[in-house]
């Protein structure tokens, strides 16, 4: 089949676009707004971007009914964000944490988890993350929307501290294995990384 986008064409029930580009990273994004509440929430438009520094991004897509999503607002207003690791044992309160919620709202407490404060932003690390990466806002990319009130946001940040649950690292590597996260698919489905292979680069040809 072939669909345009403009028209969506596609003749299916649900847009079959995010399933398309499959799996998607987890960013659990943690901030804390300018009157100190903590908000956390899931972003799958999440990676890395770039290793020295290493920098990460996650898209904040449409709106919330308040206004714009909190995260975005949040990071856009203090300058910080931690993105969390979710993984299989903490799915659960990963989805409860993506909640429409206003911000007011203590969404850890909502989803019933500990906040572990960071040691170089203001925003709370997610307790029983194996992984917290400590970010500094450095660039927001506008996209077009197709919402006339929402934003397609691209929100890029410096990572500018690791922690990592010292348990997990075996022989200096950190054991993806034992770790397990989580990733998204298309409509309500996820994927868990519990197998893994090694495949050796390439070197490049003698002349
Ligand atoms: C697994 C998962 C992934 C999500 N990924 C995104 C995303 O990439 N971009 C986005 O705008 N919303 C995404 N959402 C929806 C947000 O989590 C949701 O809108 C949330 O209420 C935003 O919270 P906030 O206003 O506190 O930032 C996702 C939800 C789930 C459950």
């Amino acid at each position: 089949m072939f669909y345009r986008t403009d028209v969506n064409d596609h003749g299916l029930p649900h847009d079959p676009f995010k399933a398309c580009v499959v799996p998607r990273p987890i960013g659990w994004i943690s901030t804390m707004s300018p009157a100190g509440v903590h908000n956390l929430a899931p972003y799958s438009f999440f990676n890395g971007v770039a290793t020295a520094p290493p920098m990460v991004m996650f898209a904040s897509n449409g709106r919330q009914p308040h206004g714009a999503k909190d995260s975005l607002a949040n990071v856009e207003e203090t300058g910080e964000f931690v993105a969390n690791l979710a993984t299989w044992d903490l799915r659960e309160a990963m989805n409860r944490s993506s909640a429409p919620l206003g911000p007011d709202v203590d969404e850890f407490a909502f989803a019933g988890l500990e906040a572990l404060p960071a040691k170089l932003v203001r925003p709370a690390r997610v307790a029983g993350a194996p992984v917290h990466l400590e970010c500094v806002h450095h660039q927001t990319v506008d996209l077009p929307s197709n919402e006339p009130d929402g934003r397609n946001a691209i929100v890029i940040g410096q990572v500018v501290g690791v922690h990592i649950e010292d348990g997990l690292i075996s022989d200096g590597i950190l054991d993806l294995s034992r770790v397990q996260p989580l990733a998204r698919l298309g409509y309500f489905d996820y994927t868990v990384v519990n197998e893994m292979f090694s495949i050796s680069r390439p070197r490049s040809p003698k002349s």
